[in-house]
């Protein structure tokens, strides 16, 4: 009864401030980590709020926030600009950056350069950076300057014209084993957790089995160390967007919708504003 107690305390600890160190500690406890992505200082603010314990401040802002089809175009100014107002929101979230298409894949100079930038104007905590082995110089120099890098494998959205689609990866053999090897190697040059996106769950587990890091999965199944979400997506705000991993927790474009045609509406019928609500 006793153990069960102390299970039930480890289990719940709560983080008034959650760091890199904290996230290590969740997966030893076996407590599970949230994450969402968030952009701007609102919603950055309900996600901050309500105690998810990573803010991924995404390069799925090209997607979601300026409408491009693919992450490729953002920039670092851009990705900078969205972190910084994250950042001001966030009381008690690790903010984690995405370093942008382009910026770390030539040299590891450019990539420790474009990850001094974000954590010194934006005042986020970590940066993201897909890929394994071909990144690794780069992983390493930035972590070496004190800046904690978390991995991303599985599908990397940068290198989506390298694959031509956004299916499952390492569903063969060999790729699961090359997966399964990066996994360890980010581990290895000192990352702090690992992004694992649409892998079939079997790797997800076997991965997560494999190293002392957290894995956060998405598309990637429930035995993982945590789950994280596009916020537009899990509230109901892409529609057309609809991978089976997806669990949608509102309808906010039905909600946003409806009040911004009712507000129309009292306008053009002069029912808004009343006579309560003039000076
Ligand atoms: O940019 C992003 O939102 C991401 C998540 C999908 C993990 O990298």
């Amino acid at each position: 009864m006793l153990f069960l107690q102390n299970m039930e305390d480890i289990t719940d600890k709560k983080y008034s401030r959650v760091t890199t160190k904290s996230l290590q500690e969740m997966k030893r406890n076996g407590q599970k980590i949230s994450m969402l992505t968030a952009y701007d200082y609102s919603f950055g603010g309900l996600v901050d709020k309500a105690g998810i314990d990573i803010i991924l401040v995404g390069d799925s802002a090209s997607n979601v926030m300026a409408g491009h089809e693919t992450t490729l175009p953002i920039t670092l100014d851009q990705m900078i600009y969205h972190a910084s107002s994250v950042v001001r929101a966030a009381k008690r979230a690790l903010v984690v950056v995405d370093l942008p298409f382009g910026t770390y894949q030539s040299d590891s100079k450019e990539a420790l350069r474009s990850a001094i930038r974000i954590m010194k104007e934006s005042g986020a905590h970590a940066v993201k950076v897909e890929g394994g082995e071909q990144v690794k110089d780069s992983i390493e120099r930035i972590i070496q300057a004190g800046i904690p890098v978390m991995g991303h494998l599985g599908l990397t959205p940068q290198s989506i014209y390298k694959f031509g689609s956004y299916t499952v990866r390492a569903r063969e053999e060999n790729e699961a084993k090359q997966l399964l090897n990066e996994v360890k190697l980010i581990e290895k040059i000192g990352c702090f957790g690992i992004v694992l996106e649409k892998i079939p769950a079997l790797v997800a587990k076997k991965a997560t089995d494999s190293i002392k890091i957290p894995t956060i999965g998405i598309g990637a199944g429930a035995n993982v160390d945590g789950q994280v979400l596009v916020l537009h997506d899990m509230l109901g705000m892409n529609k057309e967007f609809s991978p089976r991993f997806l669990r949608r927790y509102c309808d906010l474009d039905k909600i946003i919708h409806e009040a911004i045609s009712q507000y129309g509406k009292d306008v053009k019928s002069k029912n808004f504003p009343n006579e309560n609500e003039q000076y």
